[in-house]
């Protein structure tokens, strides 16, 4: 038998340590503070809308299944198209969508896709399987008219002809009745369609044809010789952008590419043009992509949030070679390949890219976003890769099925960043750090959108610790701040068609006080909110 004695100061220890571990645990989860300082009269570039821009290749099932099921479906759908996802994406305000590839644009013949027969090929970049083509032209723009999107298009200049272009840019544009414009008529669409963005070639380096900078660059002035948009509302205003296929990555011979064409373009004669350049940048770990899109830890989380940051750097090296040889910015950079990269899922296709989607995603989406916005003056536009069930989607299928993803639920918090006016932050990010990696804190952009409004973005990195936001609001007398905020238990917590809730934005509000905000942002977590006043 131990004595009372005895008894007590055990008792007392074990209190201590309970004190004392509480006291330890409070300190663990104390958020850092971290000032930020807004000056709204101080706006800098327009976001162009068209940095939310979309992707969708024929690729798995990023068309078929994924937006197209046919007419006869019985998913619920409008001719062919499914209401689902369409609705789902209408909220996105998507820009504009990229089609249709990719590599497989370099291997597409339009004529397979028009009209009452269409021709069954195959699709030898993705899986070799059948492709019907009864996604065609025709569908494209409706799919395109039914979620309030442009068009850009990829075209063949790797295995097709400047004629063949020229011949589907006339009958998608012109309103003269030539014998093309008849044949869109009997297809069904007698008014033109207008084509945004034109793509001459994607990746002509590697699948759209291997080719040298030299030969890209002959090939490059033949179709925008040739390849013309004939829409009349597309004359003076609203004229297409034709995009020159730009860098696929970081390195000289990279940058070298850069060079060439834009060197070639200073040196232009009035016969060709270009208004876009652009540029493929993935988020991938290793070639081929070994990371698993699910069951990760924060290792792998750290890891691809600071291969993402590296999108800042590759953005300052090529716009530096633009701004030499177009110091006016008449270029547009535009990002028409972004996105995280992973393995496929054990099971899938491999040649169908499907992966799954997670918190994690959603921040390096973010990220990117808000290194567009910063450099909104020559970023004019950019495609995450892809919309439907390939890479880094917005939305996952499977049959009747839909999920949204964590990335869906930042494009449409960052809605209001559409065409707002970037202001610039000035901020202290602190440091989190994971082993030998280092990624900045946190990270903030801000922008007044076209009704004068104020929006913050800011998110938090670090996975284990709160941060506290002081912000100073320069310029405004600012009333009250209410958003969203995105978070979930874990790095790899992911949406399934069975628990589709549990990485879904929540309501935040902001402490605002004599002109300044504070707000708590929740660990690994993207807030955006904006400012009445
Ligand atoms: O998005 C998948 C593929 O990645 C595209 O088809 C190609 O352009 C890039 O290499």
């Amino acid at each position: 038998m131990l004595g009372r004695g005895v008894l007590l100061v055990m008792r007392t220890v074990l209190i201590s340590f309970v004190l004392l571990g509480m006291v330890l645990m409070a300190h663990a989860v104390a958020a850092q503070t971290v000032e930020l300082s807004v000056d709204v009269s101080n706006v800098g570039a327009k976001i162009d809308r068209n940095v939310f821009g979309q992707f969708a290749e024929h690729l798995g099932h990023g068309v078929y299944g994924g937006i197209w099921v046919g007419p006869d479906s019985t998913i619920p759908n409008t001719r062919g198209i499914r209401n689902d996802v369409v609705s789902a994406l209408k909220a996105l305000k998507v820009p504009n969508v990229r089609w249709p590839g990719g590599c497989f644009a370099d291997e597409y013949h339009w004529r397979n896709g028009i009209g009452p027969q269409r021709v069954v090929t195959l699709n030898p970049n993705w899986g070799g399987v059948i492709e019907p083509n009864t996604f065609g032209t025709q569908e494209f723009m409706d799919f395109l008219d039914q979620i309030g999107a442009e068009a850009s298009i990829s075209i063949n200049i790797g295995s097709g002809t400047p004629r063949e272009a020229a011949e589907w840019l006339e009958y998608v544009t012109s309103a003269q009745s030539t014998t093309l414009a008849k044949e869109r008529a009997a297809n069904g669409h007698p008014v033109p369609w207008k084509v945004a963005f034109l793509g001459i070639g994607n990746e002509s380096w590697d699948c759209g044809g291997n080719m040298a900078p030299d030969y890209y660059l002959s090939q490059l002035k033949i179709y925008t010789r040739f390849v013309r948009n004939f829409n009349p509302a597309q004359q003076d205003k609203d004229q297409m952008v034709k995009i020159a296929v730009g860098p696929g990555g970081d390195g000289p011979e990279w940058t070298e590419w850069t060079e060439a064409i834009m060197k070639a373009y200073q040196n232009r004669h009035s016969s060709w043009d270009i208004s876009g350049l652009s540029m493929h940048s993935y988020t991938v770990a290793h070639w081929p992509p070994s990371f698993a899109s699910v069951d990760f830890g924060k290792t792998e989380y750290s890891r691809m949030l600071k291969l993402t940051l590296a999108m800042d750097n590759l953005i300052n090296t090529h716009s530096a070679i633009m701004d030499k040889y177009d110091p006016k910015k008449k270029v547009a950079l535009i990002v028409d390949e972004w996105g995280a990269w992973y393995a496929p899922l054990p099971g899938s296709n491999a040649g169908f890219l499907v992966q799954q989607n997670s918190l994690r995603d959603a921040i390096l989406a973010a990220l990117n976003l808000n290194i567009f916005a910063r450099h909104a003056d020559r970023v004019r536009g950019a495609n995450i890769a892809q919309m439907v069930n390939v890479l880094q989607a917005m939305i996952m299928t499977d049959k009747e099925k839909m999920v949204l993803t964590p990335t869906y639920h930042v494009f449409k918090m960052y809605v209001p960043f559409q065409d707002a006016s970037f202001v610039p932050v000035a901020f202290d990010a602190g440091t989190y750090t994971h082993g030998d990696i280092s990624l900045p804190r946190i990270d903030a952009i801000a922008a007044k959108d076209t009704a004068g409004k104020l929006w913050l973005a800011v998110t938090n990195l670090d996975p284990n610790q709160p941060v506290e936001i002081e912000a100073n609001l320069a310029g405004m007398t600012a009333k009250s701040a209410v958003g969203e905020t995105l978070t979930a238990p874990k790095v790899d917590s992911v949406n399934t068609f069975d628990a589709p809730n549990t990485v879904v934005p929540k309501p935040v509000s902001a402490r605002v006080q004599d002109g300044r905000l504070a707000l708590r942002l929740e660990p690994k977590s993207v807030t955006v909110i904006s400012v009445e006043q």
